[in-house]
């Protein structure tokens, strides 16, 4: 049974049964706990959870999913796959245990002729949890399994959760004996190879509010209602139903193995090492093409990094077994594409991009391999002559750092050498490394490469400057320190460009995609300071950078810091804009939208996200019409702080990897956005007045960018529009609705005009060709037409009364030549009967005479051949020049 039909049967058969078939979703999670959907049941979630109403009680699905933690293991084992495919049935409060134990049993155990699978009854197996009576009695008096079928297991086996905050219950699972070939006797607790899980019944009841591992969680309560979510591996089912031994032999990732032996050359089945290869190859092959096809580009964070390791791992496996240099990627994504096209048809439609992206890859992670490589094996051979049996951190850091050799492909390949990596010490390296360019990068804004003289600053100011720009806009402070070109001073004077540290100051330093505050430092002795720029080159360090105005700014002094509060307040309102605008993406392209940046300055704001290709206009005014109805709804803004793990559990929107167990500031528009965020915003979304999005444009691979913009910024732009509409209103005597059908009407007009002045020039320069056959010359017995049209005639009408010309003169030898200036450069066409071409003349030969002279090249057919040169003045030389040699044929 091929796999696409184990899917179609149990869809079918849930179907038959009252259950709604639901389309697979992105594999690109909508739920920002995920990075890729790891499971049939992620997108039934809400559901289970009460937070959204089902389509239906009954669902089944088939979804894509993609797992990596066990990358290591694909094809080494029968049964790691990093793609596949989970089929299940959903009941959300409507059937329970008593409903979802019968069905699975009957499709199972139905005969393959009646749509079921076909299993013999005596070999399968089932687990519960362990004080689950209710399940093993429904298994047992209900469906007749036998009590030593019946196994019971503790938490680690039967009860399912994410892993991450969320439902979960106890469950059920069915095993297939694939018979004492492949193990002990005992059923699946005695041996899990020989006893196959095939289909795993979850009885989700309750919620959980904390995850620690797969055994420890705290239950928050019960869910809603009693759900229901299984999910039946389709590779693994397949496997089983087209008796091979292993997932990777199944018809469709078999045709991708197989191309792969073919391809570089190998065979399968003959060399473990190779196998495993192969199977590598075909795993990742796949599961990266499902990938790009939902609009995942490889990137080196996030699930752009998931498919890049892929896409490498299965490169660098092909050129294990002897693959050449690039090209390969391409034939095997277009059978990965074929295979699974049959069950997922937008593969096909999208062939061309996915092709673009995978090919890119190749190409990039070749030319990374030719450096890479070469330096790695220095690095083993140097190791070795050391005596070493691990290859120190740093090497593993410069490979990284300037070959961009990814740490996974550095561990992968030492330990093929048999080498260990100090992969601590690249840790740390890389820490540093990160720790360093940030602090660079902010030192560089404020002039300062002396971290060293920061870092006195910070202590002066106590460790930390207090932020108290989140609820005022001005404050009394004491100026802790003054630097100038980076150097700590105790005094500047008028006119002087310093940088000033306040123990607490309500200036925000630029950071999150928000620009920095402007404004004032008011000092006791009656200085001033004028701020332009805020920074944070350190953790806690604010530094403000200005010059000194009206006295001397000294160290110690009491201030007084005000900002520019009109400044303040666009900015704020381009930032809730921004969350706002966001939140409107993803909800119209979903996940994919991710944030890449942003900048949010007064009155206008931008941001940048992942996309494979243009976000169409209509999802750009459907996103700014949803936008603008919800700002008006006047939604509170409101900012807290929590622990990441609860913003999480809230949906809230994490950007920059933050780490787990850090305390964090949530902002949220009512319920409209929640992100992680440390800027300033509104108090009130009827605040931002107007949002008008301006477009999206490309700013590099795969990154689009939109701009837009808020409040009184937004009115003019539109209302400037409006001028301009009025005034094309005014002047095409139309109404302004009637505008765009009118202008359409004048191109329209005026390219049919610009047509018919085309024919009537072609018609003029074809007039002549009557007179020109009547005129032609004898020359040496042959009829001779040189001719040459009025500048600006095309080539293609050159060529047309050439074969004109030559069509008068058929009955006889004759050589038609006729010569332009169609733009700037002369053009010349010779045309020859075929009596001409009797005589040994040929078009070709003699474009080339007539080309010589025209200081250019040429070429054709021997009866109709066309060339040019540069120099319009030789025209009548090169007709000369023909002639001549027409005569002295
Ligand atoms: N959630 C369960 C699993 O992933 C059943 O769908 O195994």
């Amino acid at each position: 049974m091929e796999s696409a039909e184990v899917a179609r049967r149990f869809l079918t058969f849930f179907e038959e049964r009252g259950h709604t078939v639901v389309p697979s979703a992105s594999l690109v999670a909508e739920d920002p706990t995920l990075l890729l959907v790891p499971a049939g049941m992620v997108p039934f979630k809400p559901y289970f959870l009460g937070q959204r109403t089902p389509p239906a009680p009954r669902m089944v699905s088939a979804q894509k999913c993609v797992r990596t933690p066990d990358i290591d293991e694909v094809g080494k084992t029968t049964r790691h796959a990093t793609f596949f495919q989970m089929l299940g049935n959903f009941s959300i409060g409507d059937y329970f245990k008593e409903g979802a134990i019968p069905f699975a049993w009957e499709l199972l155990t139905r005969s393959e002729a009646d749509g079921g699978f076909g299993f013999p009854e005596d070999r399968l197996w089932v687990t519960v949890y362990q004080d689950d009576d209710e399940a093993a009695d429904i298994w047992h008096r209900e469906v007749g399994v036998p009590a030593e079928r019946i196994q019971r297991r503790g938490l680690a086996d039967n009860y399912w959760h994410m892993g991450v905050p969320g439902p979960g219950g106890p469950c059920s699972e069915i095993y297939y004996d694939r018979g004492p070939d492949y193990g002990r006797e005992g059923g699946p607790v005695a041996d899990e190879d020989r006893y196959l899980e095939v289909w795993n019944l979850v009885f989700m009841q309750e919620q959980l509010s904390k995850v620690r591992s797969k055994t420890d969680f705290d239950i928050a309560g019960p869910l809603p209602a009693k759900n229901i979510d299984t999910g039946m591996g389709l590779e693994r089912m397949a496997a089983i139903l087209q008796g091979v031994d292993n997932i990777y032999e199944t018809d469709t990732l078999r045709k991708i193995l197989d191309r792969a032996a073919e391809l570089t050359g190998s065979r399968y089945g003959r060399e473990h090492r190779a196998d495993v290869s192969l199977r590598v190859i075909a795993d990742h092959v796949r599961a990266g093409t499902m990938l790009v096809a939902d609009g995942v580009i490889p990137a080196n964070e996030g699930r752009g990094y998931v498919l890049r390791r892929l896409l490498r791992r299965a490169i660098r496996n092909l050129r294990l077994l002897g693959g050449r240099e690039t090209g390969m990627m391409h034939e095997l994504t277009a059978v990965a594409i074929d295979v699974m096209g049959q069950q997922y048809p937008e593969l096909i439609r999208t062939a061309a991009n996915i092709h673009a992206v995978i090919d890119a890859e190749e190409e990039r992670f070749s030319q990374t391999l030719r450096t890479g490589t070469a330096i790695f094996d220095q690095a083993v051979a140097e190791t070795r002559r050391a005596g070493r049996t691990t290859l120190a951190g740093e090497q593993a850091f410069t490979l990284h750092d300037t070959y961009g050799f990814p740490i996974d492909l550095t561990l992968e390949m030492a330990a093929e050498q048999g080498l260990k990596v100090d992969e601590e010490g690249f840790r740390r390296l890389l820490e540093e490394q990160r720790r360093r360019a940030k602090a660079d990068a902010a030192a560089k804004k404020t002039g300062n490469l002396d971290v060293s003289v920061l870092g006195q600053l910070l202590d002066q100011a106590g460790g930390r400057v207090d932020f108290t720009g989140y609820h005022d806009v001005s404050g009394e402070a004491r100026l802790v320190g003054l630097m100038v070109n980076g150097a700590s001073v105790p005094a500047a004077g008028p006119g002087t460009d310093v940088e000033v540290v306040l123990d607490r100051t309500p200036f925000y330093a630029e950071g999150g995609g928000q620009l920095a505050d402007q404004g004032v430092i008011r000092l006791g002795n009656g200085a001033r300071i004028e701020v332009r720029d805020v920074q944070s080159p350190l953790p806690g360090l604010i530094v403000h950078r200005g010059t000194v105005r009206d006295g001397e700014a000294q160290a110690g002094d009491s201030a007084f810091a005000e900002i520019d509060v009109e400044r303040r307040r666009a900015i704020s309102r381009s930032h809730t804009a921004t969350h706002m605008v966001h939140a409107g993406f993803r909800r119209a392209l979903g996940e994919s939208a991710a944030q890449a940046g942003s900048e949010n300055s007064p009155g206008r704001f931008r941001f940048d996200f992942t996309s494979t290709g243009p976000v169409p206009p209509s999802v750009l005014r459907d996103v700014e019409d949803e936008v603008n109805e919800v700002l008006i709804n006047d939604l509170d803004v409101r900012a807290f702080h929590t622990s990441l793990e609860e913003a999480r559990a809230m949906g809230a929107l994490a950007l920059f990897g933050e780490k787990y167990g850090e305390e964090v500031r949530v902002v949220e528009v009512g319920d409209y956005s929640r992100e992680l965020c440390g800027g300033t915003h509104v108090a009130r979304s009827g605040q931002l007045g107007l949002i008008k999005v301006l477009g999206e444009s490309s700013i590099g691979a795969g990154v689009r960018r939109v701009e837009a913009l808020v409040g009184i910024d937004a009115f003019r732009f539109l209302a400037r529009e409006s001028v301009l509409v009025a005034q094309l209103s005014e002047q095409l005597k139309a109404r302004k609705e009637e505008l765009p059908e009118r202008i359409a009407g004048v191109v329209s007009r005026l390219r049919e005009a610009e047509k018919e002045l085309e024919r009537l020039r072609s018609q003029q320069v074809l007039a002549v060709a009557g007179s020109l056959a009547e005129g032609a010359k004898d020359v040496n017995g042959v009829a001779f037409v040189a001719h040459r049209v009025p500048d600006g005639t095309t080539a293609d009408d050159l060529r047309k009364l050439a074969v004109d010309v030559r069509g008068r003169l058929a009955a006889r030898p004759a050589v038609v030549m006729i010569a332009g200036v169609p733009k700037d450069r002369p053009v010349v066409v010779v045309a020859l009967t075929e009596g001409a071409r009797e005589r040994g003349l040929k078009a070709g030969a003699l474009v080339g005479v007539a080309a010589k002279a025209l200081g250019g090249g040429g070429g054709g057919k021997d009866d109709l051949a066309q060339g040019g040169g540069a120099n319009p003045q030789a025209i009548g030389d090169a007709l000369a020049a023909v002639e001549r040699a027409v005569g002295s044929a």
